[in-house]
């Protein structure tokens, strides 16, 4: 039984020394090399090549290398073979960091106090405490919920959006379509965290906007294609948005001449806000494995139709 590794080499061959330490009975190659393709059970990658079950006849797994699914699209993944994204701590911490980052930096003003910097002003603003600045996690799965953990500590009062109630302690949650309105008229800074989806495409768009309080910041940290960049700026010239920061774009990265480069109420990312870690990620890899061997669920286990 065989891992055909297909992404990044670095981490691909710290996956690979660890293996087979504790796991001499996993064979773990990376890519080009396959060892015997009618042994690969489980492909881990970003990208499905073509000709899977030509390369791979007894492929069973696809491992996400990341977070996210939304790469693969139904009619790629081969009837019968399961998709499982990534779920790991290190991924998890990096998101909290950079949404915390990010809350911090919008609720202390770091905007305005960066500009007045460049115009050589020393002036100071009201602080509002923590406990005033309301946040939303729009997307209130493992990455919402990690960086609400972060930020309800901090004093910040939470609030999350899913299509599922959740009841986490000291988070409130709303969940469905219904529920959106109150959800969004409810966050000074709107944090989003959502998956890819055909009901998450073009998401963050004018209506949405209009639906937060006046003067709201957007931190946008899910995909590129749930944001609407026109109406970002219409939101940001009109006052309705005051500041966003953006770490996913559609595309990525944006062409040369796209205003969010030089917009002075943006602050834009490329795409850096998680990444799965090597050395804590391999860990959930081997325990899935064991998992899919003893017939279990695997952690992440994506549901292709739902899409996430
Ligand atoms: P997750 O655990 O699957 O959480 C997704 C959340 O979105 C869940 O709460 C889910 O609700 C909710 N949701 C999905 N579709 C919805 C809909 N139509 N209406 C309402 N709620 C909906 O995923 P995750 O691990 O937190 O990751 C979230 C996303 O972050 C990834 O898919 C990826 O796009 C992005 N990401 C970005 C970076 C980066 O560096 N910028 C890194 C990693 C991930 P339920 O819980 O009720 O199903
Ligand atoms: C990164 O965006 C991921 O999905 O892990």
């Amino acid at each position: 039984m065989s891992i055909v590794y297909w992404s990044d080499a670095q981490r691909g061959q710290i996956w690979q020394a660890w293996l087979a330490q504790v796991a001499p009975d996993i064979d773990m190659y990376l890519w080009p090399e396959t060892g015997d393709p009618d042994k690969v059970r489980y492909l881990v990658t970003w990208e499905i090549p073509d000709n899977l079950l030509t390369r791979f006849p007894h492929l069973e797994v696809i491992f996400s290398v990341g977070a996210g699914a939304d790469q693969f699209t139904a009619n790629q993944v081969p009837h019968g073979i399961n998709v499982v994204r990534m779920i790991e701590p290190g991924l998890m911490d990096d998101m909290a960091a950079y949404i915390t980052f990010s809350v911090i930096s919008l609720h202390r003003g770091m905007p305005r106090y960066l500009r007045q910097q460049q115009q050589q002003q020393w002036l100071k603003h009201e602080a509002i405490a923590a406990s005033r600045c309301r946040i939303g996690l729009l997307g209130f799965g493992n990455l919402g919920q990690a960086s609400a953990q972060v930020l309800t500590t901090l004093g910040y009062p939470c609030s999350g959006w899913s299509r599922t109630q959740k009841h986490i302690e000291a988070v409130t949650s709303y969940f469905g379509d219904d529920q959106l309105a109150d959800f969004l008229s409810s966050c000074d800074i709107l944090v989003c965290l959502l998956p890819l989806t055909d009901l998450t495409r073009g998401l963050l768009n004018r209506d949405l906007f209009k639906q937060l309080p006046k003067g709201a910041c957007l931190v946008h940290a899910g995909r590129g294609q749930q944001l609407n960049h026109q109406d970002l700026l219409d939101a940001l010239d009109s006052g309705q948005i005051s500041h966003a920061i953006i770490d996913v774009t559609d595309p990525e990265p944006l062409q040369a001449d796209h205003p969010f480069w030089t917009h002075p109420s943006i602050w834009l990312t490329p795409h850096i806000a998680s990444e799965t870690h090597a050395e804590t990620s391999v860990k959930v890899l081997l325990d899935n494995i064991r998992r899919h061997q003893q017939g279990l669920t695997m952690v992440g286990l994506v549901d292709m139709k739902r899409g996430y």
